[in-house]
């Protein structure tokens, strides 16, 4: 895709991204968390800055390098990434959710580390769920700004991989929707990932595979010609 990010197809525009997987703490030294890394949303960040936007990032327990020329506002919590996203979503053009999010956090959070107990064998833990932070922008009056939401699937065949991306779509009130296919060795870490991008109604308007830069431009792609109006 040469000349893709010569495009500045962005400039005037202000991107958020959501990258990374939020942490939810146990006790003081411990957390439930997730394998993304953070790296498709970090390509998105720098595809973006590159087409010309103003890009903000942020960043929940990256595990690569925060990318240069966007501003990084780092959460970890997914409480934490929700004031932020809510605040950096007003006025923005995009806001694209590529964060893995927790459904879940520890119903306490214990203040001292946790200690086994003698004779247990073992331990269970209460979960209480998380808000569905996509959901709330997608069903919160949010014109002028196209929200692009990311889908993480283990489902191995590709008709019922789109047909779950578009129900998410659907649900979340999502104007984009990029499914992903994740698993042992697939999506999370890697540097290259295959997505499927969805539009209005679950239509499938293109795939993408390779590294995650080439995967994040094809992603802006569908932005860029689903931006109405001029920049301001
Ligand atoms: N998401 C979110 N808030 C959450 C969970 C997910 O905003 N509490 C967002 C993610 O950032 C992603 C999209 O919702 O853009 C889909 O996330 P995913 O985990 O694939 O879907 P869920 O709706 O959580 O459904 P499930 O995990 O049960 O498949
Ligand atoms: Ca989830």
């Amino acid at each position: 895709r040469v000349g893709a990010s010569a495009r500045r197809d962005l400039a005037g525009r202000r991107v958020v991204v959501t990258a990374g997987g939020t942490r939810e703490p146990l006790d003081p030294v411990r957390f439930l968390g997730n394998r993304s890394s953070g790296k498709q949303g970090v390509a998105l960040a720098e595809a973006a800055r590159a087409r010309g936007a103003e890009v903000t990032l942020i960043a929940a327990n990256l595990e690569v390098a925060d990318p240069v020329g966007c501003g990084i506002r780092p959460v970890s919590t997914a409480a934490e990434l929700q004031a932020a996203v809510i605040e950096e979503a007003l006025g923005a053009d995009v806001v694209v959710m590529a964060a893995a999010v927790a459904d879940y956090r520890p119903a306490t959070v214990s203040e001292s580390k946790i200690k086994k107990q003698p004779g247990e064998d073992g331990l269970t833990l209460e979960l209480v769920r998380n808000p569905d932070i996509l959901a709330e922008l997608g069903h919160a009056p949010h014109d002028g700004t196209l929200l692009v939401g990311f889908a993480a699937e283990t489902e191995p065949d590709d008709e019922r991989l789109v047909a779950l991306g578009a129900a998410k779509l659907e649900a979340k009130g999502a104007d984009l929707l990029v499914v992903n296919r994740v698993g042992w060795t697939e999506g999370f870490a890697r540097d290259e990932n295959r997505v499927v991008i969805l539009g209005a109604g679950g239509a499938v308007l293109d795939r993408s595979a390779g590294s995650k830069m080439s995967v994040a431009d094809a992603i802006l792609d569908v932005v860029a010609r689903h931006l109405g109006g001029e920049p301001d």
